[in-house]
This record gives C-alpha cells, structure tokens and sequence, in this order.
C-alpha cells in the first residue's frame, strides 16, 4: 500500500470522525480557499485552506466538500472544477470530478459549474447546516443564496433548513490532535528548519544584512520541498530583536549585535515555529549571557511542565516563576519574586505567552480554556515553547548595559502518553554549545 493511499484512508477517517459528531439531519459545507490577489491580476501563491486540506487533501481552488451524514445515495460528496485543457495549458494539470471521487475517496463528485443547481437539492430536507460563518462573506453569501432558493419553493412542500451551526467548534478539536502521519510531517517540517537554522547561524558575521541570512533560510526551505514559511520570517539583528514581530530584516548587523531569527517552513501544508538567538560575533557578552541563560531555563522549565494531564498553562507559569526570579537576581526587577508574580511585573520584559497550538496553521487551531479553565494537555497535541526577555532600547529605568537585549528560545513540543517530544532538535541551544558551533564554522 501507498503512503498516498494511506493518508487518503486516513482523510476519510476524519470526515467519518467529524459527520459522527454532527446533529441528526444536517449537512457540513467546507470551501477550499480562495485565491488572493497581491496586485493587479498577480496572485500569492494558492494556499489550501487547512479545513478544508484536513478533510480532503485536494489541494486546488474553486472547490467545495458536502457531507450529509447517513444520506442512502452518498455522504461524501465534491464540486470541483472540470477537465479543460486551454486552462491546464495556461495553468496546471486539474483533476476533475471523476479522478477526485476516486482518489479521494469520495461517494460523488460533481463539476463546480453546477453547483447552484445541485447542492439547494442537497441541503433540502437537512434540519441543520455546519458552515465556517463569518469566515468569508463571499461564501456566507453564497450560502444564503443556496438557502434562499428552497425557501422559495416553501409553497412547493420543500423544507429549508433552521438551524445555522459554526462548523469551527467540532472540526478543531479533531485537528488539535495530531496522528502518526501527521507528527511525522510535522517532524519533517521541523527537520528542514532545524538545517536552516544551523545554516544561518554557521555563516552570520558582523556586517551581513538581515536579509541576506533570511535568504539562506528561504533556500534550505524551498531545496528540502517546502513551498513556503509557514509565516513571515523574523531575523532581527541588536535593537530590532525587541520588536517582536519584526519581518523588515533590512539592517546590517554589528558586532556585539545579538541575532534573533523566528524561522519555520511549511511542508506538506504543515507549519514549524523555531526561534533561536546567537551572537553575531560568535562570543556572548556578560550581559547578553546572563539574559539568555534566564530564558534558557524558563524553556527548559516550561518544556518540563508540557506533560499529558497538566493544564495547558503550567507551562507559562513555569517559565513566568524563572524569569521573575531571574530578573530580580540581576536586578532589572525589584521586590519579592512571589509578590512580582502576582502584579505580572515580567510584562515589561517578558509580554507574550509562552507559546501556542501548532499544525497545519502556526498558530493552529483549537481552544484553550473549557469553561473558562485552561484545558488539560492531551498525548496527540502540539505546542510551541517560547519564552523570551526583551529589554527596550530606550528602557530609562535599567542600566545601559542591558538595553536592547532581545532573547527568544522557541521549539515545538509534542505532548505524549507519558511526557513530551521536542519535534525541533538538532539545533545548538545552549551557550557552549552555541560557541562552540559558531568557533567551529569559522568565527
Ligand atoms: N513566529 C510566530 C510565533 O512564534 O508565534
Ligand atoms: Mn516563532
Ligand atoms: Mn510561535
């Protein structure tokens, strides 16, 4: 048996998995994405939406999954658009219904040009529809259209459904726990960063732009198969790497500068989230050591509390407990570390979380809390691990030797039966081991 043909037995799991789930007589509407414009006629690179990639694993425009749980003639059904060869010639090989009901494994697949004929057929007679509301008005409109057409034939005897139910909630919580397949595609995304990451960090010297190290990183991505960063990739040189969601990457870095890249790829529409912080010179300063060796074990602390059972925040806390203690004992912050806590005195250096849900999305759905309490941590789940201290430039009330210093450690962390796996290694991380990385590649 095929790897395709088993991600396709897989897909078809999860469409069973998530029709088992829907009230009694409703269907599930599930657009793929549609294309973007960059400018003019230009288009970005089409990107599947991931709903709709997680439950079909076709991965072209101009489509739409229909799933009617427990109908006779077919629960499983595809508008996708039809053979044609002038727009192949121009544009790429196309599937066309017949192909995709096989390789898909679906019960019927109908041309996307007869959409509006058939699907008010299907959705007929269905109490209930599950659709992303609110996502795209195009599509909410269209769906109102689809409606609209059985309500005028109410006085025909036909039934328009009641009910309209955010497909969000039932669909998520299947894609928050990751399967064998896709932790290795994970891995695999991971893998290719972690290259990428090393690339970077052997040939960073004083005076190199940002950019041009972006531009390493964006070649080991696309020669290792990755269509694209799973995001917008952050290499911040000195002062910059306070900005946190810095993405110009147009400065030249200076010697003494601390260099903070947050780079992942996505491979096979699965995202990786990786940040690591050097010196560009090959050697940390004291300062810059004593701020990274806080956020190091804030890491490795928070990385520890990433356990099957614990609640989902015990990781931040974890970390928040080490560089509140951390700050204070270098004196960036005063007072009791217990009373520091609880006034979340680190905001000022440490503002974000410690990390979020990964997968096919970086920042990747599902929720946080049920009922207002953080969820517990499931084996199958991944999370990011990032905490960082970022001391502002123009930061009056520390000494100047500690401004500017931006640190952020980041890895993705699956939770397991009996702990965790960190999905992102192979990368130096340590102070000596960094050192000793960038000594032996020639700085
Ligand atoms: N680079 C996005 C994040 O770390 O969440
Ligand atoms: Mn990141
Ligand atoms: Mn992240």
């Amino acid at each position: 048996m095929t790897a395709t043909s088993n991600l396709c037995r897989e897909i078809k799991v999860r469409r069973r998995e998530l029709m088992a789930q829907m009230e009694p007589n409703s269907i599930a509407l599930i657009a793929s994405a549609p294309p973007r414009i960059r400018n003019k006629d230009a288009e970005y690179r089409y990107r599947q939406d991931s709903d709709f990639y997680y439950l079909t694993g076709f991965v072209e425009d101009n489509a739409l999954l229909a799933l009617l749980p427990g109908r006779k003639q077919g629960e499983e059904i595809l508008f996708c658009q039809e053979k044609d060869s002038t727009k192949e010639l121009w544009s790429g090989v196309l599937m066309g219904p017949a192909a995709a009901r096989c390789e898909l494994g679906l019960d019927d697949a109908f041309p996307i040009s007869d959409i509006d004929e058939i699907l008010p057929g299907l959705i007929e007679g269905r109490d209930r529809i599950y659709y992303a509301m609110g996502k795209d008005d195009n599509f909410d409109d269209k769906v109102m259209e689809w409606v609209k057409v059985i309500r005028s034939k109410v006085k025909l005897g036909s039934h328009p459904p009641g009910e309209f139910l955010v497909l969000d909630y039932l669909l998520h919580e299947l894609r928050l726990f990751k399967s064998k397949t896709e932790i290795s595609l994970m891995e695999q995304a991971a893998r290719i960063s972690a290259e990428a990451h090393r690339r970077v960090m052997a040939l960073c010297r004083p005076g190199i732009k940002e950019y041009e190290m972006e531009a390493e990183l964006w070649h080991e991505f696309v020669r290792n198969g990755s269509q694209a960063p799973a995001y917008n990739s952050i290499v911040a040189a000195g002062n910059n790497a306070c900005i946190l969601h810095y993405i110009s990457n147009k400065a030249e870095v200076k010697k003494g500068d601390l260099v903070l890249i947050d780079a992942g790829c996505e491979f096979e529409h699965y995202a990786s989230d990786i940040t690591r912080t050097f010196p560009a010179s090959g050697k940390f300063s004291p300062e810059q050591k004593a701020i990274y060796e806080i956020v190091l074990a804030a890491q490795e602390a928070a990385i520890a509390a990433v356990q099957p059972g614990a609640p989902c925040d015990d990781p931040h806390e974890a970390s928040v407990k080490i560089i509140t203690k951390g700050l204070v004992n270098l004196g960036l912050l005063k007072g009791r570390p217990a009373e520091l806590i609880k006034k979340e005195a680190h905001k000022e250096f440490y503002m974000h979380r410690i990390g979020h849900w990964l997968g096919l999305d970086v920042h990747d759905v599902g929720d946080y809390k049920i009922d207002d309490a953080w969820r517990l941590l499931e084996a199958g789940m991944v999370t990011t691990i990032e905490p960082g201290i970022y001391i502002a430039p123009d930061n009056a009330r520390v000494a100047k030797k500690w401004r500017g210093i931006g640190v952020r450690i980041e890895d993705d962390v699956l939770v397991t039966r009996t702990g965790n796996r960190i999905l992102s290694t192979g990368i130096p991380k340590t102070v000596a081991e960094i050192e000793h990385f960038m000594s032996s590649t020639a700085h």
